[in-house]
């Protein structure tokens, strides 16, 4: 089930331009979620009898993928995104894994996400767990933080997570990748069409020791995953920084030099990323659950 079906207040049009665009090939060629991460998760959901996962900014269903076949009682999955054309990979994706699980596809912006009304005689699911993955960045995040306070069940979890992009990789091959972008669309990393990108002014750390999730473990997964030269063409029309529409008709040109530096780089046809996944794990202090 999708709700709703009227427009709400949402992100900037070029924003949510930018996601639908990437929608079919996010769903190809973005990483899953690290093994580490998935056993960190599905153990807060282990001990519940009927668990409930929302997932806030859930692309293409990602986190709710991999919850699902790691926490096999897994009951009810809230999946939360402002792109429709994103909602409509996550259900494909989602659907034949679904088993007796449930799902709620719910086109929101994240800080105004509401469930809705149980029906009389119906239990209210509350949340046991409330994933941001590679998506608290694009949010309201002390927002976010106020809803899931609103909405989440007393003992909940709360998870920021995610992994740097290739962008903010520190190897020779992505440095130089790195470069050539910016000779194509300039010194300033882009974030879509009409916006630089900007820090975030404020940690994630900061906004959950404000909020009502103070209680904060980080956890670091290293992550080795090997990228063919033509994988990373695909993951760059999947980002912000180097999407197709930012060349507008030197995109074809951008995308020829990409490649042969890439096949440059390549070690046996492959190109290594060194990363870390970080999972910040928040919950209500003791006292207040
Ligand atoms: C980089 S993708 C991450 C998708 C997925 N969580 C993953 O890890 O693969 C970010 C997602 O957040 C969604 N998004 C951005 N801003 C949002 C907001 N304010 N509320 C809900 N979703 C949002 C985008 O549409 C996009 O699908």
């Amino acid at each position: 089930m999708t709700y709703p079906d009227v427009p709400f207040p949402g992100l900037p049009p070029e924003q949510e331009a930018l996601f639908a665009a990437a929608a079919a090939t996010y769903a190809r060629y973005r990483p899953g979620l690290p093994d580490g991460a998935v056993h960190l998760l599905a153990d807060i959901l282990r001990d519940r009898s009927t668990p409930v996962l929302l997932d806030l900014g859930t692309g293409t269903g990602q986190v709710p993928l991999a919850l699902r076949s790691a926490v096999p009682a897994l009951a009810h999955i809230e999946a939360v995104d402002v792109s429709p054309q994103m909602l409509d990979q996550a259900r494909d994706a989602l659907v034949p894994v679904l088993g007796r699980c449930t799902l709620t596809l719910v086109h929101a912006v994240a800080d105004v996400y509401a469930p809705l009304a149980p029906l009389p005689g119906e239990e209210v699911r509350a949340p046991d767990l409330v994933t941001c993955c590679r998506s608290y960045h694009w949010m309201d995040g002390p927002g976010v933080l106020a809803m899931a306070d609103r909405v989440a069940a007393p003992d909940a979890a709360v998870a920021i997570m995610g992994d740097g992009s290739l962008w903010t990789h520190d190897a020779d091959w992505t440095r130089a990748l790195r470069e050539l972008i910016q000779r194509y669309l300039g010194a300033e990393r882009r974030a879509g069409t009409r916006r630089s990108y900007t820090e975030p002014r404020r940690s994630y750390e900061e906004d959950l020791a404000d909020s009502a999730f103070n209680d904060v473990t980080e956890h670091l997964v290293p992550v080795t995953r090997t990228w063919a030269p033509q994988e990373v063409l695909g993951y760059l029309h999947t980002t912000s920084f180097a999407a197709p529409e930012l060349f507008a008709e030197r995109h074809q040109a951008f995308e020829d030099e990409a490649l042969a530096l890439l096949h440059a780089h390549a070690v046996d046809g492959c190109l290594v990323e060194e990363a870390t996944f970080r999972v910040l794990l928040a919950r209500r202090p003791e006292g207040a659950r």
